[in-house]
């Protein structure tokens, strides 16, 4: 083409000899794109160098919430032989002591219907133990617990909480879901960011498939600081950065300051969500990095190393691959999606894994982190119209919107004042049930609109749990302002004297309702672990928790709780 170019003279081909010309660029750019730094032999694979294969099972595929309900026998009871078919929800909650926060957070998982909490304890510490040492034994716990227990099967979805801190707002099934939907989500991303690969089947040799380069497998929290290390720390450089608006805080967005202002960006290891597996390989690389450091932010530095270095061997993989073109272009158009690494070199072993499949959940539609974020959250009725109208503009939110209850607990989450499925000839009046303490308004009349519902306003989310680290007298006023706060006691009681209710059966085979496991399997009753602390979780006016000596079945059927015996015979 360009040659049959040259051949025009008169004038009026000036135009085309424009095109001509750009059209000659645009081959050369064409050519550019086609070359990619892969062409250099010295770039390392960085994919096939360090191990990102393979994991277990897609967790956004998982089906931990379709189970099939047991069938219950003629008197009431369950098959000894029940085998779950499906995977499982476990929940742990590392806490150093028993605390008036633990237990808040024991208590609003428990009246949410999430299964009952194995605590992590720092247990077997020699008097003199250190800081150093508790953390230590923790993280040890969580491993065990993820490779060792016999109730736990790889691809079951495992949520760890910081017991001393967490505060949970919305039911296991929203969680579940939009764990779900934001890994599915983000992996459209990642697949369309870093492509595809080819590699050889696992389990059949000479196999050849296709496997999506890095995804995504587990969520953390997102934080709007890089703790414990400084903002221009090298793993705190690379991360990814938010997907929120530049200036969703206002023009002072990033601007680090004090980070209120910042977008949430960075790791937050109170809150994460993933399969067994998955979280096994983050554990217990953990673990190898705070035995070698005694220092005493270990154990965040650890994950901040981790994260860092996943996105760091990530980026040099893409930049491996991609074309200088296209990097060229995004630049000046400045949409593009490279991360940090100027000044950056890590050291890097080959053979070892970096990838971990850890993601952020930076719109806080799962967790949400408090620290720093005080400011960003307001609690909402969803009915009173003005309010919603005009929260967003308080808060100097741009190109704001009428916040809406989402959809998912508009139409597909269960009414929390239902009563729950009795048991066979139980299906009049249950049988606990007391007019004054056990009152619950009408389901009919009071649902998930009307219920006051921490909403992050920057991003019109409602977390399902909440991370209230940082200041503690603002952790206390969130319990306090809290939906369920009037109906705690109510609500604590008819999940612990409903025998088929969500804890003992849909979630895990672990059993119990109403208690608390810890990590050598030793049941606790609620009453047991968290007496004393009424006070602390009820606004009401009886003092002690006053268990009626109903009986508690597990999910065999069998009595584990009631008049008081022992319960620790599952
Ligand atoms: C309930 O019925 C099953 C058989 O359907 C029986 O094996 C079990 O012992 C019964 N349990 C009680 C507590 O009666
Ligand atoms: C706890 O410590 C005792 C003595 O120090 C030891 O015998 C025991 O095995 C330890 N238990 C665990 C679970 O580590
Ligand atoms: C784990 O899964 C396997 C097969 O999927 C099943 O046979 C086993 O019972 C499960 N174990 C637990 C503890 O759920
Ligand atoms: C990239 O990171 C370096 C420090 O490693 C920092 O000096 C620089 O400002 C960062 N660039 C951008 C665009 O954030
Ligand atoms: C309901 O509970 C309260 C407080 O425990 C008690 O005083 C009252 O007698 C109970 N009412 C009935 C009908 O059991
Ligand atoms: C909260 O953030 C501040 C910095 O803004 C930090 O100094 C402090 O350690 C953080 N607290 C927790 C519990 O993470």
């Amino acid at each position: 083409m360009p040659l049959h170019c040259a051949s025009f003279h008169r004038p009026r081909t000036r135009i085309l000899r424009i095109f001509c010309l750009a059209a000659v660029a645009g081959l050369g750019l064409i050519w550019l794109s086609l070359r990619s730094f892969d062409q250099d032999d010295q770039i390392p694979n960085f994919w096939a160098d360090y191990p990102s294969l393979p994991f277990s099972s897609p967790p956004e595929q998982s089906q931990v919430l379709t189970p099939e309900l047991p069938s219950v026998g003629e008197n009431g009871t369950l098959p000894n032989n029940l085998l779950k078919s499906n995977p499982s929800l476990h929940i742990l909650m590392p806490a150093r002591a028993k605390s008036q926060d633990l237990c808040r957070s024991i208590a609003s998982a428990m009246l949410l219907n999430y299964p009952p909490p194995t605590i992590i304890q720092s247990g077997n510490l020699s008097s003199s133990y250190t800081l150093h040492d508790a953390v230590l034994s923790q993280i040890r716990g969580i491993v065990s617990f993820l490779e060792g227990n016999k109730h736990v099967n790889q691809s079951d979805l495992v949520l760890i909480v910081d017991g001393a801190d967490a505060i949970f707002q919305l039911p296991p099934e929203v969680l579940i879901r939009r764990f779900q939907r934001l890994v599915w989500t983000n992996n459209e991303k990642l697949r369309k960011k870093y492509g595809i690969a080819v590699t050889e089947d696992q389990g059949q040799e000479g196999v050849q498939k296709t496997v999506q380069k890095y995804s995504q497998r587990v969520v953390f929290a997102a934080s709007k600081q890089c703790l414990p290390s400084s903002f221009d720390d090298v793993v705190c450089t690379t991360v990814p950065r938010s997907s929120l608006p530049p200036d969703i805080y206002g023009p002072e967005t990033d601007i680090q300051g004090d980070g209120r202002r910042n977008r949430p960006r960075w790791l937050d290891p109170g809150v994460v969500m993933g399969q067994a597996a998955d979280l096994k390989l983050i554990y217990e690389r953990i673990l190898e990095y705070v035995t070698l450091n005694q220092n005493i932010n270990a154990y965040e530095r650890a994950f901040a190393q981790i994260y860092g270095r996943q996105e760091y061997v990530r980026e040099l993989e893409r930049r491996r691959t991609t074309s200088l073109w296209k990097e060229w272009l995004w630049n000046i158009i400045g949409i593009s999606d490279a991360s940090n690494i100027t000044n950056v070199y890590l050291s890097l072993q080959p053979g070892k894994r970096y990838e971990f499949g850890i993601g952020l959940d930076f719109e806080s539609q799962l967790f949400f982190a408090m620290n720093g974020s005080e400011s960003d959250v307001e609690w909402i009725k969803y009915n009173d119209v003005e309010r919603v109208l005009g929260v967003q503009s308080e808060h100097g939110v741009p190109r704001e919107r009428r916040l809406t209850l989402p959809v998912d607990l508009e139409q597909n989450t269960q009414n929390p004042f239902m009563q729950p499925l009795w048991r066979a000839g139980e299906t009049a009046k249950p049988p606990y049930y007391n007019r004054t303490v056990d009152f619950l308004p009408d389901p009919k009349r009071a649902d998930w609109h009307s219920l006051p519902l921490m909403t992050n306003v920057h991003t019109a989310s409602i977390p399902a749990v909440i991370h209230a680290n940082g200041y503690v007298s603002f952790r206390d006023s969130c319990w306090w302002k809290m939906w369920y706060r009037p109906w705690s006691r109510a609500l604590l009681r008819k999940y612990m004297q409903s025998p088929l209710s969500g804890g003992g059966i849909l979630w895990n085979m672990r059993g119990g309702t109403g208690g608390v496991w810890t990590i050598n399997d030793q049941w606790f009753k609620f009453e047991e672990f968290c007496g004393g602390y009424e006070t602390k979780l009820f606004d009401d006016r009886w003092v002690s928790w006053d268990e009626d000596g109903k009986p508690i079945y597990n999910q065999w059927g069998n009595l584990i709780a009631g008049a008081l015996k022992s319960s620790r015979n599952v």
